[in-house]
């Protein structure tokens, strides 16, 4: 049992990893064809969504016209972590994201526990995020045809319905798309990152006519802790740049397009959120944007003084969403891909389809399972359980840059943390600091998860390991895994 005793933490290399995956050519069947422009669209796609269009008021009514503090603060921990991934991603390019990364750098307990992790940034946040689309796409029918969907049908019972068939719906199409392949996914992706992008530009050129600096005061009416509470939940809109990383695989030139495509996403993002915010309480003051549903259609009404342009905002927040549900999907079927051909849950997942080239039976699962809690929850009951659980994902990338560091100086790496070591280590602090300010509620439901993470782990993961073969080659493995 090599992969036991010789290897007691069961580290698997990153030349593993990557001959695994099939190296930098092809590997398990799919195709490498995502470039630069691609891959930062995808970016884009994964991480501009709810957290701009619905979590907009909930950070401004916390941090008022501070929340360009929050939003700074919340980019900052991002940055700090696309460092990190920017590093690995580089060096490791396979498609299981924070979770490989911590299989090279930590072990395999700790990979499993955040691919678990993975499960609430991608799979709970699917769910969450398809709520979101339904509650924009009753915004936008009302616009357009002033009738709305029968609440028993457009809600889970938390929120007064029965049933939320949009989110069910968004859920299927994605699946649908990604099914076909990645080629068709990733010009969907393309398409919808550009339309949302051009949104929100039209959205602040709109809002800044109405620009009056005196409603950017009181700055901070709610002082440091609202400043603090404004980037926890600021930090959800950033949820999603660390998906690049999952294209791992299908990317070209993924050691040098990664790094790239990563930095440049959370440097748009950023500007883009802090210029909307900006421009939304400068035209309508904070009191006006905080806490209101579907505030940016409401700010583009009342500056216009007609329905039309906030109808455009609502599409555009249809499009934006159904974009992250896209993406997301893609990134959880990736993951769950890695895993799966770890052995560490049922090989299910890292089947493809030689028709299609995409992991149909694993895609089709993973819509199933999260289209239920879209059908019965609320977007507010999961955001602080995925936030948490993102969090934890990108302390630990930021602690396997450190490990691989010592353990494999040698790595080729495309791109390397500057300031080593202070940025990673500023980035778990960043991390813990916003795990911190989720609240005990959070950090109950958070030990209750991560504690069944441990027993499946110890039921299924740690018994079909397939590292146990650790004495196998790279090259023979590689082999046998392209067999699969
Ligand atoms: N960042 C993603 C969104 O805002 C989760 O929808």
């Amino acid at each position: 049992m090599p992969g036991s005793t010789a290897n007691p933490f069961r580290i698997k290399s990153p030349q593993l990893l990557v001959a695994q995956s099939g190296g930098d050519l092809e590997g398990h069947g799919l195709r490498r064809h995502m470039g630069l422009f691609q891959l930062i669209c995808f970016g884009v796609g994964a991480i501009v969504g709810t957290g701009i269009f619905v979590g907009l008021s909930d950070s401004v009514a916390q941090a008022g016209p501070a929340v360009v503090v929050s939003f700074v603060l919340a980019a900052l921990t991002c940055v700090l972590t696309a460092f990190a991934f920017a590093e690995l991603g580089g060096a490791i390019p396979v498609s299981g994201s924070s979770y490989s990364f911590a299989y090279a750098g930590l072990g395999e307990r700790v990979a499993f526990l955040v691919g678990w992790c993975l499960l609430l940034e991608y799979g709970v946040s699917v769910s969450a995020v398809a709520v979101g689309w339904s509650q924009y796409v009753n915004e936008l029918l009302r616009y357009l045809l002033g009738l709305q969907l029968p609440a028993e049908l457009s809600a889970g019972p938390g929120d007064g319905g029965v049933i939320n068939l949009p989110a069910v719906i968004v859920i299927a199409l994605a699946s649908l798309l990604l099914v076909r392949g990645v080629r068709e996914s990733a010009r969907a992706t393309a398409a919808m990152a550009v339309l949302k992008l051009a949104v929100l530009v039209a959205f602040c050129a709109i809002a800044f006519t109405a620009f009056r600096h005196g409603r950017l005061t009181p700055f901070a009416p709610a002082g440091l802790g609202g400043i603090g509470a404004g980037t926890t939940a600021a930090f959800f809109s950033y949820i999603g740049f660390d998906a690049i990383t999952t294209a791992g695989e299908e990317a070209k030139n993924p050691r040098r397009n990664i790094p790239i495509a990563i930095l440049v996403c959370i440097g748009l993002v950023t500007l883009l959120y802090c210029t909307v915010a900006i421009a939304a309480i400068g035209a309508v003051g904070g009191a006006e944007v905080g806490g209101r549903s579907a505030a940016l259609s409401h700010v583009v009404d009342r500056v216009t003084g007609s329905a039309v342009g906030g109808g455009v905002i609502a599409f555009g927040a249809v499009v934006a969403i159904a974009s992250v549900v896209l993406a997301v999907m893609y990134g959880q079927t990736r993951i769950l891909m890695s895993m799966s051909r770890d052995g560490l849950i049922p090989r299910v997942f890292e089947r493809v389809s030689p028709k299609t080239s995409t992991p149909v039976t694993g895609t089709l699962i993973t819509a199933v399972v999260f289209a239920v809690p879209a059908a019965f929850s609320s977007l507010d009951a999961v955001v602080n359980l995925c936030t948490i659980g993102t969090l934890a994902t990108m302390a630990v990338v930021n602690i396997a840059v450190i490990a691989l560091r010592r353990r494999e100086p040698g790595l080729a790496r495309s791109f390397r943390v500057p300031l080593y070591p202070v940025v990673p280590l500023l980035g778990v602090g960043f991390c813990s600091y916003l795990m911190y300010e989720t609240g005990w509620t959070t950090w109950v439901q958070f030990a209750a998860f991560l504690t069944i993470g441990c027993l499946v782990y110890a039921a299924y993961g740690r018994r079909n390991s397939r590292l146990v073969n650790d004495a196998v080659t790279p090259d023979a493995t590689a082999v046998e895994a392209r067999a699969v």
